[in-house]
């Protein structure tokens, strides 16, 4: 089997974070959750991979690069504007050939991984094989409404009544049937080519689609609520490890990792939280399900349930930051000389709640 990653889209949900860099590349306790799909293909066997991208795609190709760091080969497929998902399957006809394949969304991320799943679809007979899982506003996701042997009948996006409570969730696999779908549907009202009308096409020639319910959870990070609910999900799931400095006047939990180069000094971080390389945390408490990425310096602050990117400096503030997600290159600093204001240079689309 190959796989096939689905890297391009505008990320418009969650700017500005994705103002300057792709939203698959955004990391979430502390790695990128395109690599967290990367290593759940590789994990479920399949070692040659597909990234489809798009206008983000320099910057995918130089953080991903060949993949032999991850012992696959990587092939990337251009597409020209983010014209739906089946039109990403078509434009990837060259490198899927006759292959069967797994499509996984990169901005998804799931627990437990994939290769149960993966094993089940290539030992089967089965054209397709679509992942549902039970969620609780499904007026807001693709919906499938099965039979009483638990087939699939109908496959609707966005439903205003929903035939049941099973979203798909970003993850497809197909054999080349597939092809014949997506080249035989027409675009949607919103202009995309849609997975959904291409599955509900095998459906209606008779191909075999059958559901995976999935009981665990599942993430798609396209909103700053979703990004800080698979941080927490995916820090708790961690195993933890000091490999920076930490000295003796500061308290860590065990659900803790400080990575290497890292200095906690005078400090309190309790899990679960992840300090990345070479940050400096000083006088500071940083509390449970924090993330802070690489060469940032936290100091004489309060962080916790938030997500800080790389390069940034927070320093000095008063009163502690919750539910926060900080960009990169990113300084909020306190200045005690009066008179006493604020000073921002904020980016298009930030939000800040102030006291
Ligand atoms: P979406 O979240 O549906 O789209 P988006 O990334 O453009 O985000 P937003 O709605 O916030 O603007 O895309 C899901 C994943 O599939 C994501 O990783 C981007 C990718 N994708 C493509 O590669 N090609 C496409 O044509 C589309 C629509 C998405």
């Amino acid at each position: 089997m190959k796989g096939l990653i689905l890297s391009g889209g505008k990320g418009t949900r969650l700017y500005p974070i994705t103002f300057t860099r792709a939203k698959q590349l955004v990391p979430v306790a502390n790695k990128p959750v395109l690599f967290r799909v990367i290593e759940a293909i590789r994990d479920a066997g399949i070692d040659e991979i597909g990234i489809v991208i798009g206008d983000t795609g320099d910057e995918i190709r130089q953080a991903v690069g060949n993949g032999r760091r991850w012992d696959v080969t990587i092939r990337y497929i251009e597409q020209e504007a983010p014209l739906g998902l089946a039109h990403a399957v078509k434009i990837s006809q060259d490198f899927l050939g006759d292959d069967r394949f797994v499509m996984f969304l990169g901005d998804n991320v799931i627990e437990g991984g994939i290769s149960p799943l993966i094993r089940q679809f290539a030992d089967s007979g089965w054209n397709s094989q679509v992942v549902l899982t039970e969620v609780d506003h499904p007026q807001q996701y693709g919906v499938a409404e099965l039979d009483n042997e638990r087939r699939i009948v109908r496959l609707v996006e966005k439903p205003r009544n929903p035939p049941s409570n099973l979203a798909l969730v970003g993850i497809y696999m197909f054999d080349a049937n597939i092809f014949q779908a997506v080249n035989s549907i027409k675009p949607s009202w919103r202009g995309e080519l849609e997975i959904t009308d291409a599955i509900q096409w095998l459906v209606d020639q008779g191909c075999q689609v059958h559901p995976y319910i999935h009981r665990g959870w599942w993430i798609d990070t396209g909103k700053h609520i979703d990004l800080l609910e698979a941080n927490n999900r995916v820090l708790a799931e961690l195993t933890h490890r000091t490999e920076g400095y930490v000295d003796r006047d500061s308290k860590l939990d065990h659900l803790v990792t400080v990575e290497r180069g890292a200095e906690v000094i005078n400090s309190v971080v309790r899990g679960p939280a992840i300090i990345g390389e070479d940050c400096r945390i000083i006088n500071s408490y940083v509390g449970p399900f924090t993330s802070i990425y690489h060469d940032t310096v936290v100091e004489d602050s309060e962080i916790e349930h938030s997500i800080v990117l790389d390069h940034s400096r927070i320093v000095g503030i008063p009163s502690r930051i919750e539910d926060s997600i900080i960009g990169r290159d990113v300084e909020i600093t306190f200045s005690p000389i009066k008179p006493k204001a604020y000073k921002m240079t904020l980016g298009d689309h930030s939000k800040v709640g102030l006291l």
